[in-house]
């Protein structure tokens, strides 16, 4: 910016020099229009003082020696002084000199004019007096004779003088107004100041963003319409912020809420913005991330080389990656980069969003593992059935003791695949029927049901001398479906029978807390490594392959009764040692007290 000047010069120096300029004109013209006046005055002055004088010599003529008298008895106590010169230049009288001390007077204008022309004036220093004088000439004639020129004159020091006096008198005048007007400059400027500042701080409160108070209206017109468009400006610069804010809160509430990562890479590779989402995946905080190079944001190449990839290209680009974030299990990530542009067209960076799709892959694989192991499962029976029933036609039928033998193989092994065909589709039914919320729970009595369970299981128990203890109080309730539950029972007895030793007990108890009802099953049987514990809910996880196929097991038991408790809104958890025995536990939902009351 250009140096400026302040306000008060560029008020006060305009005054000042008009105040100087009228000065010098005043001036100037005044002492000009005095010095003419005074002039011609003294001039005026000297012609009749001069005619009286000619009037005086007319009686008397032609001059002798007794003019001389004559002028000096005239200029007596006069400050003029009259002197009388022949035409031919010789001085003949004079108030104030000898005339015969004085030289030919001839050469001096006011004479040579007057010896052709009516009357001749002539202001000049004169050596003789050594005074600035006026000299006025007229020639004395009698009958178009001329006897002689007669002049008067006198020292116009006096004139100087007075115009001095006036300038001096202008000069002082003009300092006051000079000094008025300085003040006053001063006064108007003070006027326009203080409105000036104020409009001023209040602009700069409102570059702050501090749009209250508003600026106060000055009361000039002009300012007052300054101040007033700048409060406009400044209403509409807090809505406009408002908008902007509300817009930009709402989109940040979006992003954070996402599930899915996302962010913006601008074209120097620079994250623009990141949400919450994506600094969990990628292992990074969001807000430090901001301004940094991708590469400096997380340290994920194949991610990296997909930024890269994606801003130099012109496509949506869509990638799957696994990634492995130190101390993180691996994560399989499906990727979208989406070319961001401007208002213009112009590219400005890419929009990435990421989403986590290991859950996805994980359930993909179980699915696929679970088909390869029901054929799996399937095809053992039915391979052993198809071998026998090819034995039994190639001759074996003939030998009935042989047939009966095979028959009763191919019979184990039909069982199996229907005991297989039974848990799968009950394994299916109650997933649906769980995903579409169709199992209905009832509030009663659990101790009918785990009786029957026990019942049920006690025939193959009792072949191995296995006693089976239940323990439960008649009134504990929760929230259960009975023959789910009875199911779920069932099969944690069944397991319990066959980990057991001949002639172990197995315990059935019932426990309470808060809000929860538990249902332990106790063996003292095999028990199960640590290592096992997590897989043991898995469809055909067996920890034992042999032995559970030996007993026509499939792997699927402990599978439905996750899927039981689920559909109970519960869940099985299990305790075990190896060689001391295991203790699977099923948490029901109690009955609300409030609920107890009303029944
Ligand atoms: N009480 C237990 N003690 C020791 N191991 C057990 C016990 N319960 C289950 N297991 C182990 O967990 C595995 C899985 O049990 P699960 O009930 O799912 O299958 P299974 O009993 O083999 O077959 P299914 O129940 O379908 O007939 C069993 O094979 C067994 O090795
Ligand atoms: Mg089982």
């Amino acid at each position: 910016m250009a140096k400026k000047r302040r306000l008060y010069w560029q008020l006060f120096i305009p005054y000042l020099l008009i105040v100087l300029l009228a000065l010098i004109a005043v001036l100037l013209y005044s002492s000009n229009l005095l010095e003419e006046i005074l002039l011609k005055q003294t001039e005026s002055d000297l012609r009749s003082q001069a005619i009286l004088f000619q009037e005086q010599l007319r009686s008397d003529l032609p001059p002798d020696d007794r003019t001389d008298a004559l002028c000096k008895t005239l200029g007596r106590g006069l400050p003029t002084r009259f002197t009388v010169i022949l035409p031919n230049g010789r001085v003949v009288g004079d108030s104030d000199e000898d005339p015969a001390r004085m030289d030919n007077h001839l050469d001096r204008p006011e004479v040579a004019t007057a010896l052709t022309e009516p009357v001749g004036v002539s202001t000049r220093f004169s050596n003789t007096l050594g005074k600035r004088m006026m000299y006025l000439a007229m020639p004395l004639r009698e009958s178009q004779m001329l006897f002689a020129i007669v002049r008067a004159s006198v020292p116009i020091e006096s004139v100087y003088g007075r115009i001095k006096t006036v300038q001096n008198r202008i000069l002082l005048g003009g300092a006051i107004v000079a000094f008025l007007a300085v003040i006053a400059g001063f006064l108007v400027y003070r006027r326009v100041r203080r409105p000036l500042r104020q409009i001023q701080e209040g602009a700069m409160a409102f570059a702050r963003g501090e749009f209250q108070p508003k600026l106060p209206l000055p009361d000039t017109e002009e300012m007052a319409q300054v101040a007033e468009t700048l409060n406009r400006m400044a209403a509409e610069l807090q809505q406009r912020i408002g908008t902007i804010t509300q817009q930009r809160n709402e989109l940040e509430t979006v992003l954070s809420s996402m599930a899915e990562g996302v962010f913006g890479v601008d074209r120097d590779e620079r994250i623009m913005g990141m949400n919450q989402a994506a600094g969990r995946i990628l292992g990074c905080d969001p807000l430090l991330t901001r301004g940094k190079t991708i590469q400096e944001a997380f340290r994920i190449s194949s991610l990296q080389e997909f930024v890269k990839k994606a801003l130099a290209g012109e496509e949506r680009l869509e990638e799957d990656f696994l990634i492995n974030i130190y101390g993180e299990r691996e994560r399989a990530l499906n990727v979208h980069g989406t070319p961001l542009r401007d208002e213009s067209g112009n590219r400005t960076g890419i929009l990435v969003v990421m989403h986590d799709i290991t859950e996805l892959r994980r359930l993909e694989n179980i699915r696929r593992d679970f088909v390869a192991n029901a054929s799996h499962e399937i095809r053992t029976p039915l391979t052993a059935i198809k071998g026998f029933v090819e034995t039994l036609r190639d001759g074996a039928m003939q030998n009935p003791e042989d047939a009966d033998r095979f028959l009763s193989i191919i019979q184990k092994h039909v069982d199996r695949l229907a005991a297989l065909v039974e848990d799968l589709l009950s394994l299916s039914r109650i997933e649906r029927e769980t995903e579409r919320d169709e199992i209905i729970l009832e509030e009663q009595a659990i101790q009918g049901v785990l009786e029957s369970a026990v019942q049920l299981c006690r025939g193959k128990g009792d072949a191995r001398n296995i006693r089976i203890e239940l323990v439960c109080s008649e009134t504990l309730k929760a929230k259960i479906n009975p023959p789910l539950l009875e199911q779920a029972v069932m099969n944690l007895l069944d397991n319990a029978i066959n980990a057991s030793a001949d002639g172990k007990a197995i315990r059935v108890e019932t426990g309470e807390q808060e809000t929860e009802v538990l249902v332990h099953v106790k063996d003292l049987g095999l028990g199960i490594e640590k290592g096992n514990l997590d897989r043991l809910f898995e469809r055909f996880y067996r920890v034992d392959k042999a032995r559970s196929r030996k007993r026509g097991g499939t792997g699927l038991g402990l599978a439905i009764v996750k899927h039981i408790m689920e559909a109970h809104k519960g869940r099985v958890t299990v305790e075990s040692r190896p060689g001391a025995g295991s203790a699977f536990t099923l948490h029901l939902q109690k009955v609300s007290p409030e609920k107890i009351i009303q029944s």
